[in-house]
């Protein structure tokens, strides 16, 4: 059996840990890992299935005799190390937006559209974390139905935003709590000229605003949607629609999917609910007579996507509205770059077509 050499570049962040985590229960045969993260944590020692591994500073030569890249060091980091790792002969699965609407680089959400890897070229990208839980949950109705119109409102964990914002939300609320007045050097956005404090409040933004007046995590989840589910990010077989906001939560991502089908006849909310009950990496979480339905507490250290409060919209036959939670930091990022890992193990992917080798 073929065993593989991975390393983790941005193995010492709010993903990178989870990598770890995730490619210790994953069903990958792994020969050794490397973590590789900037010069700060060169030298910090971290644990692989017991083991001490210490953290190694990237350079394009730490990727020499690697096999696997699992990527989460920022879209900088994957273009800059990425390429390198790739021309050295190792396959990449990279969890920035780097090479994600790259014609040439595959967008994967196993349970939607697994096949897409047989087409890559060195590079897989791990879609955006809000994208990820809102396809898993709609594949299925799409399967079914067919989907018209999708309107969503997202409700985003802090943690997204990586482990200094998790410390700065922490902060925030403890200066709250202490009288004192909030500060601000990470949200909405690192690079941006204003910062607000996350704790008791929300922000309506998420990255940086593109010139129509949506926030470019707006434009990934519209964009990441339809190249996953339609195969083209230009599609307008389906239209989508997002309102993306920060909330203080650490983990969990919660949506509001408002959905609209092509053959309303298809479904009924029994049958939207039995579709999520089978759906792969679905729990269904629905029982209002009991309060069930799903909350970012609960769904923390899970893979699932977990899909309640689902029903039609009285007012458009046709129509309906579902609330979906998952751990943005899992399936929203490591388990699902990891299993797209497994599943190039599985297909046996991990070689890179000769004419990128070496280029
Ligand atoms: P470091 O810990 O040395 O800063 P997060 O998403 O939680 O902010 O984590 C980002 C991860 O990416 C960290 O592991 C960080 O390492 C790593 N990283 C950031 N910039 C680089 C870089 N230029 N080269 C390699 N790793 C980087």
């Amino acid at each position: 059996m073929r065993e593989y050499n991975v390393a983790i570049l941005g193995a010492t962040g709010a993903v990178g840990t989870r990598l770890i985590e995730q490619l210790e229960k994953s069903s990958i045969p792994v020969k050794a890992v490397k973590l590789l993260a900037s010069k700060r944590s060169a030298g910090k020692v971290l644990q692989f299935n017991g083991q001490d591994v210490v953290v190694e500073e990237a350079t394009p030569e730490s990727f020499d005799d690697v096999d696997i890249v699992l990527a989460s060091a920022g879209g900088a980091a994957s273009k800059k190390f990425l390429p390198e790792a790739v021309k050295r002969g190792a396959v990449a699965v990279d969890n920035t937006s780097a090479f994600r609407m790259d014609p040439e680089v595959p967008l994967v959400v196993p349970e939607v559209n697994e096949k897409a890897i047989y087409d890559h070229k060195g590079i897989i990208a791990n879609p955006n974390c809000s994208t990820i839980q809102m396809v898993v949950a709609l594949k299925p109705i799409e399967d079914v139905a067919g989907l018209k119109q999708v309107i969503v409102s997202t409700y985003q964990a802090g943690s997204g935003a990586g482990q200094t914002a998790i410390a700065e939300l922490d902060h925030q609320a403890q200066q709250h709590l202490n009288g004192e007045k909030m500060t601000a050097d990470i949200f909405p956005v690192k690079s941006a000229k204003k910062h607000y404090p996350l704790a008791y409040n929300l922000l309506p933004q998420i990255d940086v605003f593109e010139e129509d007046g949506s926030t470019h995590e707006e434009w990934k989840m519209v964009h990441e949607t339809k190249k996953i589910m339609e195969g083209d990010m230009n599609s307008d077989a389906v239209k989508v629609n997002a309102t993306c906001v920060r909330v203080p939560v650490v983990i969990g991502h919660g949506e509001s999917v408002f959905f609209e089908v092509e053959d309303s006849s298809k479904l009924t909310p029994a049958k939207v609910k039995e579709l999520m009950q089978n759906g792969a990496g679905i729990t269904l979480q629905d029982d209002p007579d009991n309060q069930i339905y799903p909350q970012p507490i609960n769904a923390e250290g899970s893979t699932q996507t977990f899909v309640g409060r689902i029903r039609e919209d009285q007012e458009n036959p046709g129509s309906y509205n579902m609330w979906v939670v998952s751990d943005n930091l899992l399936k929203g990022a490591a388990a699902n770059t990891v299993q797209i890992a497994e599943k190039l193990v599985e297909h046996d992917l991990v070689r890179v077509p000769a004419e990128y080798y070496g280029k």
